[in-house]
């Protein structure tokens, strides 16, 4: 016997824009240290996603952990977004953790690899809650964890390619994104960016929706109990889910087995 529930919720943003160009109000889009910030999660998002705990909790969906055992290689970079904070240190370091969360980051530290750094734009001048992302490509510690040729296009391609290539899931929270990309905002070629590296100019911006599952029982009204599992048609995925209670969501389309 199959039942068809079908459940929409809108999950409400609360911001109005995308971002703020800082730019139009004194800050920069290349770091203190010279290397773009060549993604944005637009302030678009679903709200918690960009969060502290969410912009972790998105970075291991996307293959990416929290740095080394907390071991930052290598200082913080600096931005100023233009909010009317001023320079102020990244928020976070996400580094490719290679299949495994806990130490996987420790191997992206001596072998080289993926990482970005997050700025969030929330001072009141230009108070979009915005992140902004200055993603590249590192050479192992080996060669003082150098940019590779090219490393900040390859960086933030690398990111937004898992970021849209399908849904990503990490802790009980599936992500789906869409990416445009800007041209503008930041320079095209080498000039003035970190260790003489070219850049195509591109900004991808990210628009990150955030799912989670509900308890499909309650709202469909059946009796059941809410440990039994579905078939569900969670967007483009069919997953056998276990369904747990959770005050936000989406839309679900679950079949009872
Ligand atoms: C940024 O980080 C550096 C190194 O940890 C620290 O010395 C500096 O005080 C920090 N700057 C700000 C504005 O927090
Ligand atoms: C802006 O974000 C930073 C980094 O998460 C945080 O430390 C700071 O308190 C925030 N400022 C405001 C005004 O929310
Ligand atoms: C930077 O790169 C450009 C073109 O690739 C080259 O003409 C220039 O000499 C380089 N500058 C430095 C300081 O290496």
């Amino acid at each position: 016997m199959l039942s068809l529930v079908i459940l929409q919720l809108a999950v409400y943003a609360v911001a109005q824009v995308e971002y703020y160009d800082p730019r139009l109000t004194g800050g920069s889009m290349l770091t203190v240290q010279d290397e773009p910030l060549n993604i944005i999660v637009s302030a678009l998002s679903s709200p918690d996603a960009l969060t502290i705990r969410g912009i972790i909790n998105y970075g291991n969906a996307l293959g990416y952990g929290d740095d080394c055992l907390g071991i930052h290689l290598g200082g913080p970079q600096a931005a100023d977004l233009g909010d009317g904070n001023g320079i102020v240190n990244q928020t976070q370091m996400m580094r490719e953790d290679y299949g495994n969360t806990a130490i996987g980051t420790c191997l992206e530290t001596l072998e080289g690899g993926n990482h970005y750094r997050v700025f969030r734009q929330n001072g009141s001048l230009a108070d979009s809650g915005a992140l902004f992302l200055a993603a590249s490509k590192e050479d192992p510690i080996t060669q003082q964890h150098n940019i590779v040729p090219n490393g900040y296009n390859i960086g933030r391609d690398q990111v937004v390619a898992t970021a849209t290539g399908g849904i990503v899931s990490f802790s009980g929270v599936d992500y789906s994104t869409s990416v445009r990309y800007v041209s503008g905002l930041l320079p095209v070629g080498s000039d003035g960016i970190n260790h003489n590296i070219s850049i195509d100019g591109m900004t991808a911006v990210l628009t990150v929706s955030e799912y989670r599952f509900v308890d499909v029982l309650s709202f469909a009204g059946h009796s059941s109990s809410s440990q039994s599992r579905y078939d569900c048609q969670f967007r483009n995925r069919l997953q056998r889910l276990k369904l747990v209670r959770q005050s936000q969501c989406c839309i679900l389309r679950c079949r009872q087995r």
